[in-house]
């Protein structure tokens, strides 16, 4: 399997509930790397700029509400299979459909409020990473 590259955020419900840490030890636990990061309180502009594929979609001014309504923390994560093995720990997109013991059964209220993103595949992680980092601001394993 090859190693890759995947742009994670920590969402503000979940750096409100002080829960950085404990979602951070997810990821180490299971193989992969914090190989960058970031604390950000996103204006409208660069959320609506994150989330532009939505811009159509009916709860498109509700996320951006939401993404800007706290700080986040945005990182890159690096490891063998990242994009999958990241969806994977973060669990369904709506919590209540969410796997046991996955990101969002833990730490996550509803739909909107649900603790982290993921990027989806190759092409989003490249330009998601893109969007946050410098690739001077990314740093691999020596
Ligand atoms: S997709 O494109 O069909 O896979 O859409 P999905 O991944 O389900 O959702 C894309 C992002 O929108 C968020 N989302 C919502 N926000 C607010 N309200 C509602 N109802 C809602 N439904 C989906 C969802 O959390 C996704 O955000 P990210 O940050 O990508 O996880």
């Amino acid at each position: 399997m090859a190693v890759q590259r995947t742009l994670s955020i920590v969402k503000p419900d979940a750096v409100g509930k002080n829960v950085i840490g404990r979602i951070y030890s997810r990821f180490e636990d299971n193989g992969l790397r914090v190989v960058a990061a970031k604390m950000l309180h996103l204006s409208e502009d660069v959320a609506g700029g994150f989330y532009a594929e939505h811009r159509e979609r009916p709860f498109f001014a509700d996320l951006v509400g939401f993404m800007t309504s706290g700080p986040v923390m945005v990182q890159v994560l690096e490891g063998e299979d990242a994009i999958a093995k990241n969806r994977e720990l973060m669990g369904a997109t709506n919590p209540k459909e969410a796997d046991a013991g996955t990101i969002r059964a833990d730490f996550a209220e509803s739909i909107d409020a649900n603790a982290v993103h993921g990027s989806d595949s190759e092409s989003s992680a490249a330009r998601e990473i893109a969007y946050f980092f410098a690739s001077s601001e990314v740093f691999s394993r020596a």
